[in-house]
């Protein structure tokens, strides 16, 4: 029996966990997984909700570590999974993507010699001013097996000297979910019905990175640019940025509707219906392309660019003439079908690679 524990603590890593650790209760004569929850993401909207929709197992450890500054919020959580570990002793730590407690479930593994296996590695957006860079540069650098989603991934691996032995390219697991949870949005989400949505008549926006929200130069310049949109927009709310929004006291325009985070099922078909998606999120960038819609990446560069070079996806900054001018654009693009992040099996592509 090969015995897992994952880390995870932020809302995409609920949802990418939801797929692999399906995988292992598929194999329970060959996997045992324990699952600690660092705290990260604490509100209802932005964790439990997962659990429960995505039938993800209760985590068996709860950290309660959310909020705080950097150094705070990743010290207490290494402090934590440390003592889970040193009682755990799992054959594999498993970690997902670029967020404090990936780091701290990196640091927390390899001090006591338990090999760390990596999911979503080999990302780089070559900004070390992002938190996430220099997670993921760390996480990648002390993993014993890194799962890349694309070409690419890999290709940067291999250009920072990371033994090709330990690099396994398995697809995208955002994909495998976008697959296994569609028709399950179609039939239970009554988001668009809630909303007072038409299919195809609003464009779906998301907003929560620090380079966005804690300027209020940017901020407002998005708002701007949304206002131009020849549609309803519709703005499910990260709680940071609302936070943002009243300390800097910025005019929402009345075509933007702000909501609560949703499900990611409401998410989904959320996505699904839209004309267009405006965000400056790593993960709903690739779902826009998985549900066949354009794009629109309010950042100033991106990791998924294989998405730019299809002409899919459209980096803006928070710039509102740029973001005028591609939704000018956009509104035309016809998102061809074809994969670039696997075959939808990354899933037990990385279950069945943790071997002893
Ligand atoms: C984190 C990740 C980011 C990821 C994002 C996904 C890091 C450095 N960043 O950013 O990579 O894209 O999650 O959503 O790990 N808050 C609440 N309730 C919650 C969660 C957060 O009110 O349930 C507020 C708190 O004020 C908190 C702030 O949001 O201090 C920021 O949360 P944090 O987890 O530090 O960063 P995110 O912006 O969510
Ligand atoms: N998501 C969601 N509800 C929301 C906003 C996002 O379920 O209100 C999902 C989205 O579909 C994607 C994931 O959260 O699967 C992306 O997470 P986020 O944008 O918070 O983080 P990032 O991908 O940028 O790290």
């Amino acid at each position: 029996m090969i015995r897992v524990c994952t880390v995870v603590g932020a809302r995409p890593q609920f949802i990418k966990a939801a797929v692999v650790s399906r995988a292992f209760r598929e194999a329970p004569d060959r996997y045992a997984e324990s699952i600690i929850h660092t705290g990260q993401h604490y509100d209802h909207g932005m964790s439990d909700v997962f659990f429960s929709e995505l039938d993800i197992p209760k985590p068996d450890h709860n950290l309660g570590v959310g909020g705080g500054s950097h150094g705070q919020n990743t010290g207490r959580m290494l402090e934590k999974v440390e003592e889970v570990l040193v009682a755990e002793r799992p054959d594999f730590v498993l970690l997902y993507g670029d967020t404090n407690s990936t780091l701290a479930g990196v640091l927390a593994a390899v001090k006591l010699h338990i090999p760390v296996a990596h999911v979503e590695a080999g990302l780089r957006s070559y900004n070390r001013r992002m938190p996430e860079e220099i997670n993921r540069v760390l996480t990648d650098h002390a993993s014993s097996l890194l799962f890349t989603p694309t070409d690419l991934a890999t290709r940067n691996l291999a250009g920072e000297g990371i033994s090709a032995g330990k690099v396994l390219q398995v697809g995208d697991v955002m994909y495998d979910a976008a697959l296994f949870y569609a028709g399950l949005a179609e039939r239970n989400s009554g988001s668009l019905a809630r909303f007072g949505l038409a299919p195809k008549g609003y464009a779906l926006a998301t907003i929560h990175r620090p380079e966005n929200t804690d300027d209020p130069m940017r901020l407002r310049g998005i708002f701007t640019g949304l206002e131009a949109a020849p549609m309803p927009v519709l703005l499910p709310l990260h709680p940071r940025t609302r936070k943002q929004i009243a300390a800097f006291d910025i005019a929402v325009p009345a075509s933007v509707t702000i909501v609560d985070p949703v499900g990611y099922l409401d998410m989904v078909m959320l996505e699904r219906n839209a004309a267009l998606i405006l965000t400056d999120s790593g993960g709903v960038q690739k779902e826009a392309y998985f549900h066949g819609v354009p794009c629109i990446t309010m950042r100033d560069e991106t990791e998924w660019v294989e998405l730019v070079d299809a002409g899919v996806n459209i980096i803006v900054g928070a710039d509102p003439d740029r973001i005028r001018a591609a939704l000018a654009r956009s509104i035309t693009t016809v998102v061809p079908e074809g994969q670039l992040y696997g075959d939808g099996t990354a899933g037990t592509k990385i279950r069945d690679a943790l071997q002893p």
